[in-house]
């Protein structure tokens, strides 16, 4: 195996698996994309992304007919095409309980490693409860026909809507590693990214895998932090729109991820931290972060009191009113709607029985797979016409620009609640509208 372009292969080829695979194209390596779903796999050989991440289909297109590129459903031949294997499957929350579902994981090494037959490094990417590649590796070993083959855990940062520049210029790299030549092979495998300067951290495998636990349990808690501001703002007729400008100018503290709102959705934040609270309970150490218990339910309320804002426009009842909900997506620039706030709010409306019309730019058709029965519309306009109120519940760039005076002209009652704090309620009063927001007088 050459140190110098290492051939890869990325299993699972969802958000993190396709963005890696062809952002590694881009890069110049040979790569093979496997995923055990036939459709997905048609979809991106014929060069089309099977979800919306912005950027990433004009990549594909660039390279759908490079033969670096190349997808299969085989797992035989993908051990036998590559020297690093990216598992990148996903890891969801169980039905029913805290911890994550490790299926997909077990599935994808007990499927690669009866195929490995010569020197390989598999590399962990998918995030997972501390002391998962420990037992990873003991399950390939047991399986693999040769010794040759090593393990090493490289978490992964990206955001969607994000997801090509984040993987093609990640802010860090961790190497989870058990070994100099396995360090190696990871070095020459991002060889493109240390280059142009990024930090490279080589640990352990627990502390790899914890610290993307970490991370989303860190930026988790900062989002629930300014939220719990946004309720004492309520209480005390503060802006917390205010308050997190203010403080954040505090270099400690920085303005990112204060933006107060709805809270936090997605595939990653909200399953991430009620796993690590269940393996924390396996470890003996839930003290240590019962604080995020505190964190989740914080981001629950803000759906109630979404819920609440919005009942007060309309007299204490939903039943009989039509509401317009601008944003499907649990957040903008992204077509997901795994635990989707929007989605959440929009749903419990509809089931206290108000006409819910939802629109949304992209997650329209993963919206309506989750929720079929909730009425979904093509447009802005569409979704406005005759509401008794406009719940805006994900920031996409179509509604915060939206003019007052223009899209009061559709809804039956000027009535908003901006879910996101990212309109101006001075320039909305004056257009007549009643304008409620959490956190802000
Ligand atoms: C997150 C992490 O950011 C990323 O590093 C990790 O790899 C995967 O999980 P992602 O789920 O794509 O990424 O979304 P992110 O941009 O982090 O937003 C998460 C949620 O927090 C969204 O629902 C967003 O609306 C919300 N959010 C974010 C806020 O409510 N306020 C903020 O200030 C920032």
């Amino acid at each position: 195996m050459s140190t110098q372009r290492p051939r890869l292969s990325v299993i699972g080829t969802g958000y993190l698996g396709a963005t890696h695979a062809v952002c590694m194209v881009e890069l110049g390596y040979e790569v093979i994309g496997l995923d055990v779903d036939t459709e997905k796999i048609g979809r991106l050989a014929k060069g089309e992304v099977p979800f919306y991440e912005p950027g990433l289909p004009e990549l594909l297109t660039k390279h759908a007919t490079n033969p670096r590129l190349r997808f299969t459903t085989s797992y035989e031949e993908a051990a036998e095409f590559a020297d690093v294997h990216f598992i990148c499957v996903g890891t969801p929350q169980k039905k029913g309980e805290y911890s994550a579902d490790l299926r997909y994981v077990e599935a994808a090494f007990t499927s690669l490693s009866p195929h490995l037959s010569r020197k390989a490094l598999v590399v962990g990417k998918s995030t997972v409860p501390a002391g998962t590649a420990a037992r990873m590796e003991k399950l390939m070993r047991s399986l693999t026909p040769t010794k040759d083959v090593e393990l090493a855990w490289n978490p992964e940062f990206l955001r969607e809507g994000l997801a090509v520049q984040d993987t093609m210029h990640p802010d860090r790299l961790v190497f989870g590693v058990n070994s100099d030549w396995a360090e190696q092979q990871l070095r020459a495998a991002f060889a493109p990214m240390i280059e142009e300067g990024t930090p490279v951290i080589v640990t352990d495998f627990a502390t790899a895998e914890l610290v993307k636990v970490a991370a989303n349990s860190f930026l988790a808690t900062k989002i629930s932090f300014i939220n719990a501001m946004a309720e004492v703002c309520e209480a005390t007729g503060a802006d917390v729109t205010a308050l997190a400008d203010a403080i954040g100018h505090d270099e400690r503290i920085g303005h990112r991820f204060l933006r107060s709102g709805l809270g936090f959705g997605g595939g990653c934040l909200p399953k991430d931290i009620r796993a690590f609270i269940a393996r924390a309970g396996e470890l003996g150490v839930d003290q240590a972060v019962s604080f995020l218990r505190e964190v989740d339910e914080i981001n629950l309320r803000r759906r109630a009191r979404t819920l609440e804002l919005g009942l007060d426009l309309v007299d204490g009842t939903y039943r009989g009113t039509r509401i317009a909900v601008l944003g499907a997506a649990f957040k903008p620039n992204s077509d997901d709607v795994r635990d989707s706030p929007a989605l959440d709010v929009a749903a419990s409306i509809e089931r206290r029985g108000g006409d819910v019309v939802i629109y949304d730019p992209h997650a329209i058709e993963n919206a309506r797979r989750v929720h079929p029965g909730l009425i979904y519309v093509e447009s802005l306009e569409e979704a406005l016409l005759g509401a008794d109120v406009t719940m805006l519940l994900t920031e996409w760039d179509e509604f915060r620009s939206m003019d007052p005076a223009v899209v009061g002209k559709f809804v039956g009652q000027r009535n908003i609640v901006d879910g996101r704090n990212v309109l101006d309620p001075v320039r909305w009063r004056r257009a007549g509208w009643r304008y409620r927001a959490l956190g802000r007088p």
